[in-house]
């Protein structure tokens, strides 16, 4: 059965007019390595630590500025929002489609909130605590292309036909305001689109960056501004000391003007300035190491890097499932070949090497939480192949082999072929991504030893389900496993609401 709300009721939690109040006790294990009577053992010791959480039940009027609205993700969200909010249905070969968020974990997944009378009861995932709702989001952004958001969506040829006829009056007034380009950084292919940029230093780009986040803010009326990066894939940038690595030298560097701080981390420091929540949905380093001192000091949330959508999301179900399993994988190759703009943009090298970085890493928890079936060091052969072929356009082919080890000695091969517009999954996670970067910047908490409620490190874990290579701060476990970062973002908001985490044991029944 489906529910669409309900409220807890516990000692444990109160709602007042301006806030949702729990306390919650972590269950948790404190590890130790001991010499007893001679022998180095370890000890596994379960400890609670009580937490207390308050959530501002106060959902603000947000507003979202993309740079790289006008690309195929950026118009693809921007119409796909519209359409939800003005109840646009449009007829396709096989049917009248109707308008819905579908591959959005906030909007279209659910989550079990117990039993009643012998059945299972789910309720929408949004329900958990008070979101903002997508149809309220007011767009805007930056773009090198200065095409309306309704001739890009014609660009990017990812909606049908029917239903680009019907948003184009609500598309033809948003133009991107010009970004900040620089040829270094992507690839040469895309100078001919570069027609609406920012001139000056860097500095000055950083200030009208800041300038056009106020005038948006200021003409929009919107509460709270979230950017996002969905512009063009760069080259990785030069770690240097002197240069990127601490939030002096960086911020020294821009006054000098330095040729190395990439279009992204000038976007990202103009954001860390205002305090605007700034996330990376490209693989690229944006966050070198001075930046991420620089969110640190102003506690100004950055998450990132590169929208998990299809063929990693994939990747980090399926080895979890095998490692999980007790099957070793050995080899992994995975092929993609699209034909849209980041297509192109990718078969330049430098931008290419960015994404292969960001796609290679995917596994390694999995593989390094199984001693049993990899030597320490041991890992599966993995290869990523991306190429570019025009004709399909964002419909993207991905296509992997997995050859895994069985049971004595024996092989196991797997293959998957994947066809999907690419940015019709991007599109969902862009939504999850700014709702719930907004909603935990309204969450504060604080553990039994702490004197004061603070709100999460600005480098936000909390969003890694959607991103697939997750940003964490410096000494903190990256965590690829699909099932496991949904679990944490769920029981973390649950939490919230005096909830255990879902532990699946259903002992009423056993
Ligand atoms: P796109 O090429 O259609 O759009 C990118 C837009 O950014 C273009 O309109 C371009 O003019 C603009 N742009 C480039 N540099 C800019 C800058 N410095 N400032 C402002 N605008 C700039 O690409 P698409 O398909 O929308 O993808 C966007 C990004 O998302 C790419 O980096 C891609 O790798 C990444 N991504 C996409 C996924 C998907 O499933 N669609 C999955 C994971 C990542």
């Amino acid at each position: 059965m489906f529910i669409e709300n309900f409220k807890v009721e516990s000692p444990n939690v109160r709602y007042t007019e301006t806030e949702i109040q729990s306390v919650y006790n972590y269950e948790t294990t404190e590890l130790v390595h001991e010499n007893r009577n001679g022998t180095y053992q370890w000890i596994v010791k379960p400890k609670s630590v009580k937490y207390e959480f308050k959530t501002d039940t106060h959902v603000p009027k947000l507003g979202v500025m993309l740079v790289g609205w006008g690309g195929n993700n950026g118009s693809t969200l921007t119409g796909g929002v519209i359409a939800n909010r003005e109840g646009i249905s449009w007829a396709t070969k096989d049917k009248i489609q109707q308008a819905n968020y579908f591959g959005s974990l906030t909007q279209a997944s659910a989550i079990r909130v117990g039993s009643f009378q012998g059945e299972e009861i789910y309720a929408p995932f949004k329900s958990l605590l008070p979101m903002v709702n997508p149809d309220d989001i007011v767009f805007g952004g930056w773009d090198i292309s200065n095409m309306n958001l309704a001739d890009a969506m014609g660009r990017a040829k990812v909606f049908d036909i029917d239903l680009q006829k019907q948003l184009r009056p609500y598309m033809e007034s948003m133009v991107p305001l010009p970004g900040i380009y620089d040829p270094d950084f992507i690839a040469a292919n895309q100078e001919e689109r570069a027609n609406n940029v920012i001139k000056g230093t860097k500095k000055e780009q950083v200030l009208q960056i800041i300038k056009d986040i106020k005038e948006f803010k200021a003409a929009t009326k919107v509460d709270r501004v979230v950017v996002l990066w969905t512009a063009n894939t760069e080259r990785y940038s030069n770690l240097v000391v002197g240069l990127n690595d601490t939030k002096e030298n960086l911020l020294a560097a821009l006054d000098r003007n330095e040729a190395e701080i990439s279009p992204s981390t000038l976007y990202a420091i103009a954001c860390v300035m205002e305090n605007v929540p700034f996330i990376n949905g490209s693989p690229q380093n944006t966050f070198v190491p001075g930046l991420i001192d620089f969110a640190i000091e102003k506690n100004s949330l950055i998450g990132g890097d590169d929208f998990k959508s299809g063929q990693t999301k994939m990747k980090s179900v399926l080895v979890d499932f095998l490692v999980g399993a007790g099957i070793k994988p050995t080899s992994i190759v995975s092929y993609n070949h699209l034909g849209n703009n980041d297509g192109m943009n990718l078969s330049a090298p430098q931008t290419f090497r960015s994404k292969e970085i960001s796609k290679s890493n995917v596994v390694d928890d999995m593989v390094n939480s199984n001693a049993i079936l990899f030597e320490p060091g041991e890992h599966p052969d993995h290869v990523v192949v991306i190429k570019y072929v025009p004709y399909v356009g964002d419909s993207k082919r991905a296509m992997d082999e997995y050859t895994s080890e069985i049971f004595m000695g024996g092989k196991n091969t797997i293959v998957l072929h994947n066809t999907c517009e690419d940015s019709l999954l991007a599109a969902p996670i862009i939504l999850d991504l700014v709702l719930l970067a907004e909603l935990s910047t309204r969450i504060q908490f604080k553990a039994e030893n702490e004197g004061k409620f603070h709100s999460f490190h600005p480098v936000a874990t909390i969003l890694s389900y959607l991103t697939k290579a997750p940003l964490v701060p410096p000494g903190t476990p990256v965590v690829n496993a699909l099932s496991k970062q949904r679990a944490m973002l769920e029981n973390i908001l649950r939490a919230c609401v005096g909830l255990a985490p879902e532990n699946n044991m259903i002992l009423e029944y056993k």
